[in-house]
Parts: structure tokens; sequence; C-alpha cells
């Protein structure tokens, strides 16, 4: 650089300063391959400085104080393998996804069943399907993905609720629970639906898509989800009949329910599943991603005011990484939402500037460090990241979630969980054959018993 008169002096200390900011910052350029692959880098290994399930004396997958929290921890390590190529992680990703499990292979593990959410467990099964969806191969011993998948959706299938709302899912799965029990929440609605919607297109089982639809059908019957305005309350409540739904706005619930809708439009073709995806598309962009932030995703509930608990600073990751996937699955779509996810991830990048150690913040609208750290800020700068690399995923081979007939081979059992019948203690889900199968099973053995103690009184001693 040439330096001439004090005019060019100032620039240059200026330059310098400048410099030394950006030094601390993740430097991303989001059309450079390699500096994506870079910043995802950097983000994931400070990610998983907090993860300590692979250590000797770790118990894989647990986050014990936040359990739901090891299954976007999971899914970020699935987005930074699927989009950037890098296996490191797999080995130790593949363990603890299957470890958190459970003995019945529906992520209900006693360790942390008793004070669950049908969110948390869902996270999970979204996590696990994902691994299918995206190759990563089951494991020689124990559940596959799909299992795990499956036992997911049927124990929460059997939690469907017609006693307050004519259906739906509770939030919280145990009435000791606490009010939480009485909330109908959009994301654990939106959430089944997603995983009913995803099962249906890697197995092509329709029982998956009527309940995808049934679970809709439902949500935009109450007021969570208006199919008119395309907006997204985040919870009703049960006991007042759904009446009516909160103001609260958060953007993993259009998410959660857009996502579910571009894998139905992908598998089915039914334009009533694109108008779906456009509509919470629109309004996901023009509420959360606005010009005055520079197109960069905010979750304004919480942000401004620094005051996002550790579940709300991983939405956003969650929301980039739907995101992704949607542009894979419907190419129509690819320049509006990378377009989007480029400008969030340039944003994120000159959060990652604390420490001095590229430690990334919350609000990535600020596009400064905001003094803020954690686990669930690396875990969401390690999703905006690694999707940026669709650009060179997109239209090759197995870019796009995989199904059983095109490269998936997770084996499944459509049964899975069934055994399991932990919160279905309602007598709210409606009863099925495989009900009365079990409830005519149990009468018999019933009747034996009693006959047999007939028998047993008559020729006895
Ligand atoms: C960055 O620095 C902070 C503060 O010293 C520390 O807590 C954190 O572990 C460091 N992160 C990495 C990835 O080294
Ligand atoms: C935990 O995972 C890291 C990164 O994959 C690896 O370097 C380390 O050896 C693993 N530790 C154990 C005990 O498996
Ligand atoms: C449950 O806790 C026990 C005891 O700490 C541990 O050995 C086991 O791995 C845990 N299971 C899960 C699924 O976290
Ligand atoms: C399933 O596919 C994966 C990834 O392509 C491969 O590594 C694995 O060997 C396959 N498993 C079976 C049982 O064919």
């Amino acid at each position: 650089m040439q330096i001439n008169g004090s005019r060019s002096i100032w620039t240059a200390v200026l330059y310098i300063l400048t410099l030394g900011r950006q030094v601390l910052a993740i430097e991303l350029d989001v059309t450079d391959k390699d500096s994506i692959k870079n910043a995802a880098n950097v983000a994931t290994y400070a990610m998983m400085t907090y993860y300590t399930g692979n250590e000797t004396g770790g118990i894989p997958g647990a986050f014990p104080t936040k359990w739901w929290e090891g299954s976007a921890l999971l899914m970020a390590l699935l987005n930074y393998w699927h989009f950037t190529g890098d296996d490191y992680y797999n080995d130790e990703l593949s363990v603890a996804l299957q470890w958190q499990g459970g003995d019945q292979g529906d992520y209900m593990p006693s360790n942390y069943s008793s004070f669950l959410g049908n969110d948390d467990q869902m996270f999970w099964g979204l996590a696990a399907l994902t691994a299918a969806e995206y190759k990563l191969p089951d494991r020689s011993t124990g559940f596959s993905w799909l299992h795990l998948a499956q036992g997911t959706f049927n124990t929460q299938k059997a939690r469907w609720d017609t006693t307050m709302c004519d259906g739906g899912l509770r939030w919280q799965i145990w009435a000791y629970e606490g009010s939480g029990y009485y909330l109908m929440n959009a994301v654990s609605n939106g959430g089944f639906f997603q995983l009913a919607a995803r099962l249906y297109r890697y197995t092509n089982n329709t029982d998956y898509y009527d309940w995808a639809k049934k679970s809709w059908d439902w949500s935009t019957s109450v007021p969570l989800v208006n199919n008119k305005t395309w907006t997204i309350a985040d919870s009703t409540d049960g006991q007042g009949g759904c009446a009516n739904g909160d103001a609260v706005q958060w953007t993993y619930n259009y998410g959660i329910y857009m996502g579910g809708c571009a894998y139905l439009y992908a598998q089915t073709q039914d334009a009533y599943w694109l108008k779906c995806v456009n509509g919470l598309m629109d309004t996901l962009f023009s509420s959360f991603f606005t010009a005055k932030n520079d197109y960069i995703i905010e979750d304004w509930e919480c942000e401004p005011t620094a005051q996002c608990n550790d579940n709300e600073i991983l939405f956003k990751g969650l929301v980039v990484s739907w995101l992704a996937n949607t542009a894979l699955l419907i190419p129509s779509l690819y320049d509006e939402i990378l377009a989007k996810l480029q400008s969030t991830a340039a944003g994120a990048a000159k959060s990652c500037s604390g420490n001095n150690n590229n430690t990334c913040g919350v609000a990535w609208y600020k596009q400064e460090w905001d003094g803020l750290q954690g686990m669930e800020a690396q875990i969401s700068a390690s999703n905006a990241f690694s999707v940026l690399m669709l650009k060179w995923l997109n239209g090759t081979d197995n870019a796009a979630p995989v199904t059983s007939t095109t490269g998936g081979n997770s084996t499944g059992d459509t049964n899975a969980g069934e055994d399991d019948n932990k919160g279905s203690s309602t007598n709210a889900s409606p009863i099925t054959t495989g009900d009365r199968a079990g409830a005519g099973i149990l009468t018999a053995v019933f009747i034996c018993g009693i006959v047999g103690m007939a028998v047993f009184m008559l020729l006895g001693p």
C-alpha cells in the first residue's frame, strides 16, 4: 500500500484498526469453498469443546440438565459432515445418537424420560432420521437410525390427545410437569408433523402421510398455524379448548412446519404443500430476515434485549438447516434461500470475534460479538456455516436427503417403540387394532389365570 500525505496516513491507520477487528472475526467469503469449510471447522471445533460424552467416564450424547440439546449438537455434526464432507466427528456422533435411544430405541431413555416434553424427544427422532437421510451408516449392533425415528413417532402417535382440543400433542408428556401439560404448542405439533412427513418420504409408507395430514389439519384448525395469513402462534391453551393462540413469534415454529411441507411436496408434488412452503417461508423471511438487518436472521423476541435462553439460541441454527434442505428438495426455491443463508452466515461470522479466539455470539444481526458465549451459540454458528456448502452440493447425487429408494438403507421397524407406553397413559389415544389385539391378549391371560386357579383349587390337596 502506498501512503501519500496525511489523509492517506489516516486511511492507513483506519485500515490497520479495521484489520485488527477482522482478524478476530471468522473471515468468511460466502462464495468461497475453502473459506466456508474453514469457518465451519472453527465453529464446530469450539462447539465440541463443550461435549464430554466421548471422554473417559462420559456418557455419549448426555447433557443431564438439558437433554434435548444433545440432539441439536448431533444435528449440527450431521450437517457439518453432510455439507462439508469432513467425517472427523462421525464416530462419536454415531455412538451418541444411538446411545440416547434408550433400551426401546425410541428416545425415552429411563434417565430422562420422566421429565420430558414431546418436543425434547421429537428433536432426537429428527436427528436420527437425518442420519438415515444423509446415509450415515447404521451401527453394526443396536438400533438403526430409521428404527429410532419410528420409535419416536410411534410413542408420540400414542399420545395424540383428543380430550382437550379434539387432537394434537401436549407440550409436556406428564401431568406432574405442571402447566406445560395443558399447553398444545407449535413446536411439538410441528415436530410430529415434520417427523411423519419425513418418515413418509423416506419409507413411502402412506400411514405416515395420513398422520402428517392429520397433524397438519389439526394444527390449522386450532389457533396455532393460520394457513391464510401464514402466521404461527407459539402455543394455545388446551384447558380453554384451544380457543386462543398467543402472539409469541419464533423462527423455529415457522421452520419446523415449513420443513415438513417441503418433504411432503418433494414426495407428492401436490401443489398444496408447495403453497404451504411458500406461505411460511415468506413470513419467515419478511419477519425475521429483514432488510434493516442486512437479511441476517434475528429471533427478535429475545435478541435485542440479550434475554435469549439456551433453547432460544438454538432456534436459528435449526431454521437454517431446514431452509438448506428445503432448497435441495425444491430446486425452484434454491436461489431465494441461498441468498438468505449467505447474508445470515456473513453476520454470524462477524459475531464470531469474541475472546480473541473466534468465540461466536448470539445476536448475529449486530455484526459484531455481543459478549455472549456458549455451546448453543457455537451450535447455531456451526449450522450457519456448514449449510453454505449447499452451493456445491446442489444438483449432485444424494445432495438432498435420500429415501429408501434413492440410496438410503437404514433398516427400520414399523412397530418400533410400540411396547413402550411411556406417556400414553391418558385415555386419550384412540383404540387402534393393535391396542385391541393387546387388550384381547390381556383378557385371554386373565381368563386363563382364573380357569387355572379354579382347576388348581379343584385338583388341589
Ligand atoms: C476461547 O476463549 C474463552 C475465554 O478464555 C474460553 O472459555 C474458550 O474455551 C476458548 N475457546 C476455544 C475454542 O479455545
Ligand atoms: C473424542 O472425539 C475426538 C474428536 O473426534 C477424538 O479426538 C477423541 O479421541 C475422542 N475421545 C475418545 C475417548 O473417544
Ligand atoms: C443413564 O445413567 C447411567 C448412570 O449414570 C449411565 O450409565 C447410562 O449410560 C445413562 N444412559 C443414558 C441413555 O444416558
Ligand atoms: C448402507 O449404505 C452405507 C452408506 O452408503 C454403506 O456404508 C453401508 O455399507 C450400507 N449398508 C448396507 C447394509 O448395505
